[in-house]
């Protein structure tokens, strides 16, 4: 058997893991649980960063929302939207397992491929598994989005219970164009169900803002945020607590500081402390700098991969951004010899475009404080060379 560790990081906490490794967000959950079973329901919009637990938040929901109701979660990602027809094609599947699961004849072994050749489930399902084994048969997108739409409001009424669908990133659907997008709003419009999707993608917000995209006002937006201070200690201190570790008081503020109480960091900072603290299992603060060495050096790949797609003038103006602590652009503007007009354009490209700079109050900073150290450490090392 795998051992526990007291912290996870990673992609979200997998659902049989919620009770160890989940935290707060009660705020969030009880709010969304509320505006999920009331009626009229409302469809929602999750945004914000990268691994600040916007999945781990929707497996929490999905699970208290299961007593009652319905949920019913896609990883638009894992749909492949290779185009829409294979999307819509994907998700109808998906959607067929669950309501194959409210048949008590199929029993939740079976898989689709037994559900294709003995369609027990009726002839609708014939008509549909018929459809998607020879989906090259001309099926137009119309259709293809009416039988899934056609298939959620079956399975609530099958299941008499409400329908609730969450679409994890689901900014992927963007790609198909304006078109597919209101035909999706007005689906989704129409729906007995309700939606909840959510989503990194910096520019999200904007689309579900400007009054001249598909989604304008139609979701309630939601911004996912990092976790207060005091429960994030608490959450390090009660797993600490059950694993015998130990932390130097000032190390406990150092991991809240660092991490910016960012649920991902603080994870993974508070696990590499506990494994670079063994056996002792005392966290110093040199146990410490050494964990957050290690983190800075293995920070997420789409992280470096924004910084190294930079080129030009945007690569420059990052990089002082990181390597002196400036945050207003004539300072900026004077270290590389450019108009500080110049250096906000390009730093809005940054923010807009890159999702690597933020702006806050007329100051500028890096979106991510370990991208920040990381390119700090590069720079360091290459100038040796
Ligand atoms: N509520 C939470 N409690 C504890 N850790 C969390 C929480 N939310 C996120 N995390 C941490 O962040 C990591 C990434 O979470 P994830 O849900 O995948 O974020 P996102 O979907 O926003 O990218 C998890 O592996 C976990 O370490
Ligand atoms: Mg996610």
């Amino acid at each position: 058997m795998v051992k526990e560790l007291p912290y996870f990081a990673g992609k979200e906490i997998p659902q049989k893991y919620l009770g160890e490794y989940f935290f707060n967000r009660e705020k969030e959950l009880k709010e969304l649980k509320w505006k999920l079973e009331r009626t009229p329901p409302l469809n929602f919009a999750l945004y914000g960063q990268r691994r600040v637990g916007k999945t781990s938040l929707i497996e929490k929901l999905k699970q208290e929302l299961e007593k009652k109701n319905l949920p019913i979660f896609i990883k638009c990602e894992e749909l492949l939207p290779l185009d829409e027809l294979t999307f819509l094609e994907n998700l109808t599947l998906r959607l067929l397992e669950e309501y194959s699961k409210l048949s008590p004849l199929l029993g939740v072994k079976k898989t689709m491929q037994d559900l294709v050749i003995t369609t027990k489930i009726g002839l609708e399902m014939a008509d549909l598994a018929f459809w998607l084994r020879f989906g090259e048969k001309k099926i137009t997108l119309k259709e293809a989005l009416d039988k899934s739409f056609d298939l959620i409001n079956k399975i609530s009424l099958k299941s008499k219970k409400k329908v609730i669908i969450f679409l994890d990133e689901f900014q992927e659907l963007f790609a198909f164009g304006d078109k597919f997008l209101w035909a999706l709003r007005a689906k989704i419009a129409s729906s007995q169900a309700s939606f909840v999707v959510s989503s990194s993608w910096h520019r999200f917000k904007e689309e579900l803002t400007h009054e001249k995209r598909p989604f304008f006002n139609f979701f309630e937006t939601y911004e996912i945020k990092a976790v207060p201070k005091e429960e994030a200690r608490d959450f390090l201190l009660r797993r600490a607590r059950k694993f015998n570790l130990c932390f130097d008081e000032a190390v406990l503020d150092k991991i809240l500081e660092v991490s910016e109480c960012k649920p991902f960091y603080l994870q993974l900072l508070a696990l590499k402390c506990y494994i670079l603290s063994l056996p002792r299992k005392k966290v110093t603060l040199r146990i410490f700098e050494a964990a957050l060495k290690e983190t800075i050096a293995s920070i997420p790949a789409h992280l470096v991969t924004g910084f190294e797609r930079l080129r030009g003038r945007n690569k420059e103006v990052f990089l002082v951004l990181c390597l002196f602590d400036f945050k207003k652009p004539a300072e900026i503007a004077s270290k590389i010899g450019l108009d500080a007009k110049n250096v906000i354009v390009i730093l809005a490209r940054l923010i807009k475009e890159h999702d690597l700079v933020k702006k806050e109050r007329n100051n500028y900073f890096t979106a991510d404080k370990f991208l920040k150290e990381y390119v700090k450490l590069q720079y360091i090392d290459n100038s040796g060379n």
